[in-house]
């Protein structure tokens, strides 16, 4: 499984990746805005960190717009990866940029009728919000569930990214459900490491260590 880095922190990018824990980066107009950073500045100094796909989101609403700030996005290097919105004209965009061998990965998806859209449009990825319908009472991960079986039935080859993860649950999850990439925040991905009965059995190692009187250096 694919592990993106949901940020646009370089800082947070770099402690992952020198651990080889980034397999690619997702920003979004959110993300650019907590960042303080410009755009382009910060999403070219992202794709000279990592090699793998970068996504860059489009703000226009008009397809022909739209198309035109992914032409401008996929300037800054050969791996990005134009975001664009699951709507009709964000389909419209997808097609057209896809067409002209860009990466693209369609953002707010919401349903499975949604995802087989984004890929009958060429999208690369998909990416389906688990979060924000697990905060409305419906079940985001039965959405990844779905998509998974619907692009299984029919071959259909663009990735599941999984989006919008809150929780090392919504990870473990998602690999079980078999998503192609999960994209998290950078403090989800650390917590993954956490587990009280590693931290008891440590502390038993090293109380009895110290016991011992012995040093290994
Ligand atoms: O990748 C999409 C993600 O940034 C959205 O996450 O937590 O704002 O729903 P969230």
């Amino acid at each position: 499984m694919k592990f993106f880095v949901d940020t646009a922190d370089i800082d947070a990018i770099r402690e992952l990746h020198e651990l080889g824990m980034v397999d690619g980066v997702t920003t979004n107009p959110s993300l650019i805005l907590k960042s303080g950073r410009d755009i382009l500045e910060v999403t070219k100094e992202i794709c000279d960190l990592v090699e793998g796909p970068v996504s860059g989101q489009v703000v226009a609403t008009e397809a022909d717009d739209m198309i035109a700030e992914g032409r401008k996005l996929a300037q800054i290097a050969d791996n990005i990866a134009v975001k664009v919105p699951l709507t009709w004209d964000g389909l419209k965009a997808c097609k057209t940029l896809s067409g002209e061998g860009n990466m693209v990965n369609v953002t707010l998806c919401f349903s499975v009728n949604q995802a087989l859209l984004a890929a009958k449009a060429g999208a690369t990825f998909i990416s389906p919000f688990i979060g924000r319908l697990d905060d409305i009472n419906l079940d985001g991960m039965e959405l990844i569930g779905d998509i998974r079986n619907v692009y299984d039935n029919y071959g259909y080859e663009t990735q599941i990214l999984a989006a919008s993860i809150r929780s090392v649950n919504h990870i473990a999850d998602s690999a079980r459900i078999g998503a192609d990439v999960i994209t998290a925040p950078p403090n989800v991905i650390k917590a993954m490491v956490k587990h009280p009965l590693t931290d008891k059995g440590l502390e038993a190692f090293l109380s009895d260590w110290a016991k011992t009187g012995q040093k290994i250096l």
